[in-house]
C-alpha cells in the first residue's frame, strides 16, 4: 500500500527517474514501485537528482493486476512508464482503476491509447478519476501546438510534425522507447479524415518543410500518434494527420525499410519469432540506458498547421530535452490532480485535462519549450 500522493511505477527506469526529479523539485513525496527493489534502489542512487532530500518509499510488485493494485492504493494519482504500453499498459491501468488513483502515463502508441478510451474511459469517468495516457513529449507539445493553432477562430483541419533528434540520429533513444519503436511494426496505425479514423498504408512517409530547418525532414506516422484519437470527438476539428521525423534523415528512412522488410519477411511469422526479430532489434540498437540528455544535444520542433475555410496559421513550440520535459509534464499533471484540479473525469488527454495553456506555462518557465504562432 503507497503511503504517498504519487505513485511512479516504472521506478527503475530511465523516464520514471527523470518523473521523479522533478516530484522532489516540487518537494511532492512519492512511492516507488518497480518489478525489482534492489535493482530500483541502486538506479535511483545512481540517476535520481537531489535524491537524498527526498521524502519517498520503494515497493516491489508483480506485474499483474492485484499486485499493482495493492501498491497502488493510498495513492491519488499513478504515473505509468512501463512499456511498451501495447504490452504492459492495461494491467496498470485496471489496477490504478481498482486502487481508485487517477491514471496518466509515458505512451505514444496510438493503439493501446484506443484501447484505454474503450474499455477503461467510461469505468474512470463513472469513478469520478482521469485516464489520460500520452502526457509525456510524445504528444503533448504537439497537442500544445494544435491547440494553440485552434485559439484561431475557423481553424478545423490539422497537420501536425514532432521532430526531434539526438547525437546521433536516433541516439540517446532509451531501451523501451526503442522497444516501443519496433513494437510499432505490429500495430495499426490510423489518421482523422472528415471525423472518421482512417488507416494509413503500411509503407506511409510524408516530407515536412518547415522554416526551421534547410533540409525538408523525411517523416512516418508513427504509430499514427495521439492526437486524431484526441481530436476525434471533438467538435472543432474535421482531421488531423500527424507524423514524426528523427531529424536526421538517414536514421528515419532505416526505420521506414525495416518496416517494409517487416510486412514482406515478418508479418506472418508466428509471434514467438517476431519476438526474436523485435528483440534482435533492440539488443542492437540500444544495448544499455542512454546518459542524461543535454541541451546542447536534444533539442526538438513539434508544428501544427490548422487550416479552415480561409483562415490559416502554423503554430510551433521549439523545446529541449524531451525526456526531461516529459518528467516535467507527468510532475505537472500529477500536481493538478494532487489539489484536484481537472477539468474532466474518464478519458482524456493532458491538455483538456488542465489545459494546454498550463503545460506550456510549466515547460516555458523551466526553459524547456517555447511557443510561437503566426497567421499565414
Ligand atoms: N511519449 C514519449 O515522449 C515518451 C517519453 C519517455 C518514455 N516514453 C515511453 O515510456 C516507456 C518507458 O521508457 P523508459 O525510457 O523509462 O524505458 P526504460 O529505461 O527501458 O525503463 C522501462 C521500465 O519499465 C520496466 N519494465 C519493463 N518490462 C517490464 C515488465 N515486464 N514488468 C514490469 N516492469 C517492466 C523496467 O523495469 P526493469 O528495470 O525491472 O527492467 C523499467 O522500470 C517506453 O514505452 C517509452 O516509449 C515515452
Amino acid at each position: 500500500m503507497a503511503k504517498h500522493p504519487v505513485v511512479v511505477y516504472g521506478a527503475s527506469g530511465y523516464t520514471g527517474m527523470l518523473i521523479m526529479d522533478w516530484l522532489i523539485d516540487q518537494n511532492i513525496p512519492f512511492t516507488a514501485v518497480a518489478r525489482n527493489a534492489k535493482r530500483t534502489k541502486e538506479m535511483m542512487a545512481q540517476r535520481v537528482v537531489r535524491l537524498e532530500s527526498a521524502n519517498y518509499e520503494i515497493i516491489e510488485a508483480e506485474h499483474n493486476v492485484d499486485a499493482l493494485a495493492n501498491a497502488f492504493r493510498g495513492a491519488k494519482v499513478v504515473c505509468n512508464t512501463v512499456g511498451p504500453f501495447f504490452n504492459f499498459g492495461l494491467a496498470a491501468v485496471e489496477a490504478a482503476l481498482k486502487a481508485g488513483c487517477h491514471y496518466i502515463d509515458t505512451a505514444g502508441e496510438q493503439h493501446f491509447i484506443r484501447q484505454v478510451r474503450e474499455q477503461f474511459g467510461e469505468l474512470y469517468r463513472q469513478a469520478g478519476l482521469l485516464v489520460s495516457p500520452s502526457n509525456a513529449y510524445m504528444y503533448s507539445f504537439a497537442e500544445i501546438a494544435a491547440e494553440v493553432a485552434l485559439e484561431t477562430p475557423g481553424i478545423d483541419v490539422l497537420e501536425t510534425a514532432t521532430l526531434t533528434r539526438g547525437p546521433r540520429g536516433a541516439a540517446g533513444v532509451t531501451v523501451g522507447s526503442t522497444a516501443t519503436i519496433f513494437e510499432g511494426y505490429r500495430q495499426e496505425a490510423c489518421y482523422l479524415w472528415d471525423k472518421k479514423l482512417e488507416l494509413h498504408a503500411a509503407d506511409a512517409s510524408f516530407t515536412a518543410t518547415t522554416p526551421d530547418f534547410l533540409q525538408a525532414v523525411f517523416c512516418l506516422p508513427w504509430g499514427g500518434t495521439s492526437l486524431p484519437v484526441y481530436f476525434e470527438h471533438d467538435p472543432r476539428v474535421r482531421s488531423c494527420v500527424s507524423f514524426v521525423g528523427f531529424y536526421d534523415n538517414n536514421a528515419m528512412r532505416m526505420v521506414h525499410t525495416l518496416g517494409q522488410k517487416w510486412e514482406t519477411e515478418y508479418k506472418n511469422l508466428p509471434r514467438e519469432q517476431q519476438d526474436a526479430v523485435l528483440k534482435q532489434l533492440v539488443d542492437s540498437t540500444t544495448p544499455s540506458m542512454p546518459p542524461r540528455e543535454r541541451t546542447t544535444l536534444q533539442r526538438t520542433v513539434d508544428v501544427a498547421v490548422g487550416r479552415g475555410q480561409l483562415a490559416a496559421v502554423r503554430a510551433t513550440v521549439h523545446g529541449v530535452t524531451p525526456y526531461i520535459s516529459t518528467g516535467a509534464l507527468q510532475t505537472a499533471a500529477a500536481m493538478k490532480l494532487i489539489d484536484g484540479e481537472t477539468a474532466k473525469v474518464g478519458f482524456a488527454s493532458g491538455s483538456k485535462a488542465f489545459g494546454h495553456r498550463y503545460l506550456l506555462g510549466f515547460l516555458e518557465q523551466r526553459g524547456l519549450a517555447r511557443a510561437s504562432v503566426s497567421q499565414l
